[in-house]
């Protein structure tokens, strides 16, 4: 496929992944072609003008492959089967070729850490402590007492042991007891993932978003992790313990090696995307590999964490700009299946902060990645039992209401069903409010669907907007301006005040204010409260 020129000054091809934009589509509320409630693959291709119009470079798909759902896909009981309510093999193939047909990749969710309880290898390994596949799950003895092997906690809640009856061992899941973490010190569960990607890729899938693969290797001795401290981030101090033994162990890089050499041996190479939910960038940093040969992209879950605030995200944003290795490219995003929604999280519900948000996200250097919905400044919508689909949401409501709010189906217009679904048919989970709904903002100039698109065709338009160097601009408190390489600058105005900005002339290319598209201001620059743009300077 194609290269676009790099226009840093180094003439070097700038690889699409780089320079372009992702988009997640989370499948089950994508949309329902076949009117059982569900989003299927024929709903996603049936909207790839909408995609390509929209200008994204690709799309990465939530789970699509076989699952009894317990965390809807991700426990995959057949890693090269599609599941048969989200469509065929077939559907799947078209699926493909109308993307690519419209210059649009295809990435899919790879899920390496754990599978389904109910995937022939498990089914096999908990029959006997001799079965075939037993040592490609995790098994260890009790403790003398009969309780857990060690300390080591799920990340949903529990220890993240359970006991075997039948065979009188406790087997390992870092999430739901009905997702049994593979043992990857086996050499057999490496290749059979090897064999696994390469199906994948001899279909024609661009790439993988890799399933928190930060936790693949565990400890080989099963090591209790010690306790959390005072000085550690709220979250750890919250889960109670610091996860030193069960993730981020330093041999997972040759896997992530292994796959790279995979993912290159391809023509065009293929994309690894990964779920890498760490907590400083000099951590992150390491999943590039030192000789840029793991990731190629990298999540920043600081950044999805911190405040909708110039300060905190100029930190998060500097952080990464020194501390990643030479030549690794970030990627960012604001929302996804699991968190809660940017246009709330981050903007309160406010659309002025989550237009101002979004001019952030797409001015950024690195790849920046949308969550469906983010592109119409969707919010979360409040799912209560007896509605609640999400495991995390059944089991802590109301403490915790699980991530329903983020995975509700796409308002692709006002009518009954939103497009999504038809009129009589009850959607998976509820649709809520469709006042903010692709049809309408796509007919709206001044809606955020519109600044989405114009954001999107700009940074495609200008090397220095897709790959130019990012450089920040002396602004007042509130406010954060930066350069995009020679002559691009981003300013957002993260304060409800109005504000100036001195040393900056040039002339607003797309804006959170779209009446001042096209306006030439010269020093000092005016901005209002939550405003933001893209400038051409002088
Ligand atoms: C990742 C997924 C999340 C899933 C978990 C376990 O964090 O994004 O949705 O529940 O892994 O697979």
């Amino acid at each position: 496929m194609d290269h676009l020129v790099d226009a840093t000054g180094a003439g070097a091809p700038a690889p699409w992944w780089k320079s372009g934009v992702l988009y997640q589509i989370y499948p089950l509320s994508f949309a329902d072609s076949n009117a059982d409630g569900f989003g299927d693959l024929q709903g996603i291709a049936q909207h790839m003008e909408y995609l390509q119009w929209l200008g994204v470079d690709a799309i990465w798909l939530s789970p699509i492959t076989v699952s009894p759902n317990a965390d809807w896909g991700y426990d995959v009981a057949d890693y090269c089967a599609i599941q048969p309510e989200m469509g065929t093999s077939a559907a799947f193939d078209e699926l493909v070729a109308a993307a690519h047909e419209r210059g649009i990749r295809v990435l899919i969710d790879f899920v390496p850490n754990h599978t389904s309880e109910e995937h022939p290898w498990f089914v096999d390994a908990r029959s006997s402590r001799s079965a075939r596949h037993r040592d490609w799950y995790l098994w260890a003895d009790p403790a003398p007492d009969g309780s857990a092997p060690n300390n080591w906690l799920s990340s949903f809640g529990g220890p993240a042991w359970t006991l075997d009856e039948t065979t009188g061992q406790y087997y390992m899941h870092n999430h739901l007891r009905e997702q049994p973490d593979l043992n990857w010190w086996n050499d057999e569960v490496r290749d059979a993932f090897d064999d696994i990607i390469r199906f994948w890729f001899d279909r024609g899938v661009d790439g993988f978003r890799i399933d928190v693969c930060n936790i693949i290797i565990k400890d080989a001795e099963l090591r209790d992790n010690p306790p959390a401290t005072p000085d550690d981030p709220p979250d750890v101090q919250m889960f109670g313990q610091r996860s030193v033994y069960n993730a981020n162990r330093p041999e997972l890089h040759d896997v992530l090696k292994r796959w790279r050499r995979i993912a290159d041996s391809y023509d065009p190479p293929r994309l690894l995307l990964g779920e890498t939910p760490v907590d400083d960038a000099a951590t992150l940093g390491a999943f590039y590999g030192a000789d840029l040969d793991e990731l190629h992209l990298a999540f920043n879950f600081p950044f999805i964490n911190a405040p909708l605030d110039a300060a905190a995200m100029r930190k998060v944003v500097e952080h990464v700009e020194t501390l990643l290795p030479d030549g690794a490219w970030p990627a960012w995003t604001g929302s996804n299946h699991d968190m809660f929604r940017f246009a709330t999280r981050w903007a309160g519900d406010d659309p002025a902060r989550a237009r101002a948000a979004l001019v952030m996200l797409l001015g950024l250097r690195g790849t920046p990645v949308l969550y469906q919905g983010d592109e119409i400044g969707l919010r979360d919508v409040a799912v209560e039992p007896p509605d609640l689909r999400d495991p995390l949401g059944v089991k802590y409501w109301p403490a915790y209401a699980g991530r329903d709010a983020a995975r509700t189906p796409m308002p692709w217009n006002h009518a009954s069903g939103a497009g999504f679904t038809e009129p009589e048919v009850a959607p998976w989970l509820p649709i809520g409010d469709t006042e903010r709904n692709v049809a309408d903002q796509r007919s709206d100039p001044a809606s955020m669907l519109a600044l989405a698109r114009d954001l999107i065709a700009l940074r495609k338009q200008s090397p220095d907007l897709n790959v130019g160097a990012y450089a920040p601009i002396p602004a007042p408190d509130g406010v954060w301006a930066w350069r995009r390489g020679d002559r691009h600058a981003v300013v957002v105005n993260f304060s409800d005040t109005e504000i100036t900005l001195d040393r900056i002339s040039g002339r607003i290319l797309v804006g959170t204010d779209r009446a001042r598209d096209g306006e030439r201001f010269e020093s000092p620059m005016h901005l209002r409260g939550w405003e933001g743009c893209v400038v051409r300077t002088d």
